[in-house]
C-alpha cells in the first residue's frame, strides 16, 4: 500500500510525510528527491537546463516505478497531478491525501526560498494563485481525503490523517 501526499509546494508534503511515515511505521519516499539523486542536480537547475517537459516525463517515470514498489509514504512534487497517468497511478495505489493550503499563506512561506522553480517569476503570488486555481480540481480529483493545513501542528495533521486511513 502506498500512502501519498499531494498539494500545492510549501504544503508540507515532506514534513507531514516524514513523520507520518515514523507513525506507520513504513519507509518514506519523496518522488522529487528520488528524482535528484538520478539526475545528480537540483531539480531548479535541471528545469533551467531543460525546461519542464523533461521533467514531468522523469516524475512520470518514477511515480510508476515507486507505485509498483514495496509499501510507503509517499510525499510527491507540487506539479504530480498535471498529468493524467499520475493521478491514476496514486489513485489506485492506496490512500492520497491532499493536503490543501491557501495559496496567499504558501507565497508567505516560499517568499525566500529559491528552489522552488515555478515561483522564480516577476510575480510570485500570482503565480501561486493561478496554481492553486488550476491544481486545486486535479487535487482533490486525485485524492481520497483532503486535509486542511495552516491552523493544526504537524503532530495533529498526522493524527487526522492517521484517523482517516
Ligand atoms: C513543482 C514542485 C516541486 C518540484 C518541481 C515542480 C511544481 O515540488 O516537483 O519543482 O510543479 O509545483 P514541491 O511541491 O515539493 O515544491
Amino acid at each position: 500500500m502506498i500512502v501519498s501526499l499531494v498539494g500545492l509546494p510549501g504544503s508540507g508534503k515532506t514534513t507531514v510525510g516524514r513523520q507520518l511515515a515514523r507513525r506507520l511505521q513504513l519507509p518514506f519516499q519523496d518522488s522529487d528527491q528520488v528524482i535528484e539523486v538520478r539526475i545528480g542536480i537540483p531539480i531548479r537547475t535541471y528545469f533551467e537546463q531543460h525546461g519542464e517537459a523533461p521533467f514531468r516525463d522523469l516524475e512520470e517515470q518514477v511515480i510508476a516505478e515507486l507505485v509498483a514498489g514495496p509499501s510507503c509514504v509517499l510525499s510527491t512534487g507540487g506539479g504530480v497531478v498535471l498529468r493524467t497517468n499520475n493521478r491514476h497511478a496514486l489513485h489506485r495505489s492506496g490512500p492520497v491525501v491532499y493536503l490543501k493550503s491557501n495559496p496567499d499563506e504558501l507565497y508567505r512561506r516560499l517568499r525566500h526560498d529559491q528552489s522552488r522553480p515555478l515561483l522564480q517569476v516577476a510575480d510570485p503570488l500570482g503565480k501561486m494563485r493561478d496554481l492553486f486555481a488550476v491544481r486545486d480540481p486535479l487535487y482533490r480529483e486525485t485524492a481520497h481525503f483532503v486535509m486542511e493545513t495552516g491552523r493544526p501542528s504537524v503532530a495533529t495533521l498526522v493524527n487526522m490523517i492517521v484517523m482517516q486511513l
